[in-house]
């Protein structure tokens, strides 16, 4: 098959501008809608240089008003404690180290570095929590404000003030979350890595219950092959109240009688009235990798491993919960809130055949089909392109007897790449029945799509394009499903050149349908970054507002958050860095380099 020149990507997509910003967005085209309610959120990693993941970066946090016919934008680097350690061990001169000898000798020890992978890490600190994937609104339970934070896979998450977009404490003490250690070496007991940033493998989608107020956040102990079984698999949920400490619960396997193994990842979590829903999501972290990018990656698995957990036994000690298996692998799935007594459990599931997220473009990558023409030098780091079908599925589960009982799946000839899902209301909680979903969809391009992963994915069970019959181009854009008659409702494409980057629903003020309300997007053109709207039920009609400023430049978006209103923060709850961190508690045995940017730095800024 001959490789044709596809299309002229934006080619600056890794580039953000990470300064403070608080300015009014400039009308390009179109007219703002007056009635736009709210404040719409995104968190967006900023890449490194080279070949490292798009997705290790530090999170550029976003945020747009929509008020009185205008849209307001607020954006601020999100500077968790590892990363304003990084940042201040970076700003340090070099001759600082001849007056040290500890820092001379030793120095290379505490900065953190791209060992490959998804992972920003310092041998002796430990992991980097950069929370650049995820957020979640809750009500304070007190006076009912909004609050959110910010999250990641493998770190706690951390609350932000929704005016001020400033981190302002960790959620949860460190000691009510399980780090990832190594335990149980017999004769040797537990070993504790000395790391004053631990790695807390969670899930960058945490759930929320508005019924309850409750926040649902998994904890998992991961299976990692290289620890020779010096560490044991374990699944916890923690339930939160936005004040007080965390309700634990301990997930047990009903089959196998023990903890609840996870083999690639919990990227999400979601609840029904009844059920938390745990799934082994197809983003298959890759520990060796990690320290080693040169090793072959290995496929995510075409099935999900599913556990269901009663809400009712999640009291603290243990849960027992069925294991389930189903066909079709997904990383982002919803529920709806309604399941019948755990009789009806509706599982809405983004298919992710085709699609490797963990993955991200190398520098000897050849772009398919060629045998020998390199990919793109300016996505070098970039998730890659798919190579296959995407879609949605729905699966009808009967919770209590862990029966399927029933799937459907729907594939789309013409949208390839189905990306990151909204739908009404607060990201993360569960509508009592899922009736729209909007999408962005980015096509099939060959630029970004490499030969390593076709070949590893060539021969997916559930492949529906041959790899031979890959297609030259697909169009990208923005649609809408509908979960209820399973197809295609709505849609829209973009321009050759251009890239829809993550939606988020707003509501229209007073709307009675959810049709009425509107999306809004962040869009890559050829001449820079722009937020456009949709309106929700006619997306076909195309974008009716185009948005840009000179000092807006954002890289590849993650996820989004809305909530209808914002106030400065004034819950109680805080998390004593201090105590959390303790630069002078001696199993950490920090130098006193190290100890004044604790000191100087990153104390200061979350004290009151
Ligand atoms: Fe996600």
């Amino acid at each position: 098959m001959a490789a044709m020149r596809s299309t002229d990507l934006p080619n600056d997509t890794r580039h953000q501008n990470t300064a403070s910003l608080d300015l009014e967005l400039n009308v390009r085209e179109g007219e703002i809608p007056e009635d736009c309610e709210g404040h719409a959120f995104w968190l967006v990693p900023t890449p490194q240089q080279g070949a490292v993941p798009w997705f290790n970066g530090y999170a550029q946090l976003y945020r747009l008003d929509f008020q009185n016919g205008g849209i307001h934008l607020k954006s601020e680097q999100f500077r968790t404690p590892s990363v304003i350690c990084d940042l201040k061990i970076n700003e340090q001169p070099w001759w600082s180290n001849l007056t040290n000898w500890h820092k001379l000798l030793f120095g290379r020890l505490y900065k953190f570095r791209n060992l490959g992978g998804l992972a920003r890490l310092s041998p002796r600190l430990g992991v980097q929590n950069q929370c650049n994937t995820a957020l979640q609104a809750f009500k304070d339970p007190e006076n009912n404000s909004w609050r959110m934070f910010a999250t990641v896979d493998s770190g706690r998450p951390f609350e932000f003030d929704l005016t001020t977009l400033k981190p302002v404490t960790p959620v949860g003490d460190r000691d009510q979350w399980e780090p990832l250690e190594i335990n149980g070496i017999p004769e040797l007991g537990d070993i504790k890595i000395p790391w004053i940033f631990p790695m807390h493998m969670s899930g960058a989608h945490t759930a929320y219950d508005e019924n309850t107020g409750e926040v649902f956040i998994i904890n998992c102990l991961f299976e990692i092959p290289l620890s020779l079984g010096a560490i044991k698999p374990d699944t916890y949920i923690h339930i939160w109240d936005g004040q007080g400490s965390f309700k634990t619960t301990q997930i047990i396997d009903e089959g196998t009688n023990k903890p609840v193994e996870i083999k690639q990842s919990t990227h999400q979590i979601a609840i029904t009235k009844n059920y938390v829903v745990i799934i082994d999501t197809a983003f298959r972290i890759e520990f060796l990798r990690m320290l080693f990018p040169d090793v072959q990656a290995q496929a995510q698995s075409a099935y999900n491993q599913i556990w269901l957990v009663p809400r009712a036994d999640l009291n603290g000690g243990q849960a027992i919960a069925k294991h389930i298996q189903i066909p079709r692998e997904c990383v982002h799935f919803y529920t709806d809130y309604e399941d019948g007594d755990g009789e009806n459990l509706t599982l809405h599931t983004v298919l992710a055949s085709g699609h490797d997220v963990s993955e991200w473009l190398q520098q000897w990558d050849k772009r398919w089909p060629t045998w020998l023409e390199p990919v793109t030098s300016d996505f070098f780091g970039s998730p890659p392109g798919v190579y296959d079908e995407q879609g949605f599925g729905k699966y009808e589960i009967n919770a209590n007897t862990g029966e399927l009982k029933s799937e459907k799946h729907c594939l789309f000839d013409k949208f390839w790449g189905v990306a990151l899902p909204t739908y009404q209301g607060i990201q993360g909680a569960s509508l009592s029945q899922l009736q729209n979903i909007w999408v962005n969809y980015g096509g099939y391009i060959s630029e970004i799509t490499p030969r390593r992963l076709v070949e590893l994915y060539a021969n997916h069970p559930f492949r529906k394009v041959p790899v031979d019959d890959l297609p030259q181009w697909k169009e990208s854009g923005i649609l809408r499903w509908s979960p209820v008659d399973m197809e295609v409702k709505d849609s829209w494409a973009i321009e050759r050149g251009s890239v829809v980057n993550t939606p988020i629903y707003v509501p229209k003020q007073g709307q009675t349908d959810e049709l009425e309300g509107y999306i809004v997007a962040m869009v890559t053109t050829p001449s820079g970054s722009e937020f456009w709207i949709w309106q929700a039920g006619n997306l076909a009609h195309g974008p009716i507002t185009k948005l840009h400023h000179e000092e807006v430049k954002f890289a590849f978006a993650l996820h989004t958050a809305w909530v209808p209103s914002i106030a400065p923060r004034d819950a109680s709850y805080k998390v004593d860095l201090r105590q959390d961190m303790d630069i002078n508690n001696p199993h950490y045995f920090l130098p006193d380099w190290i100890k004044e940017i604790f000191e100087n730095d990153i104390y200061p800024e979350f004290d009151d």
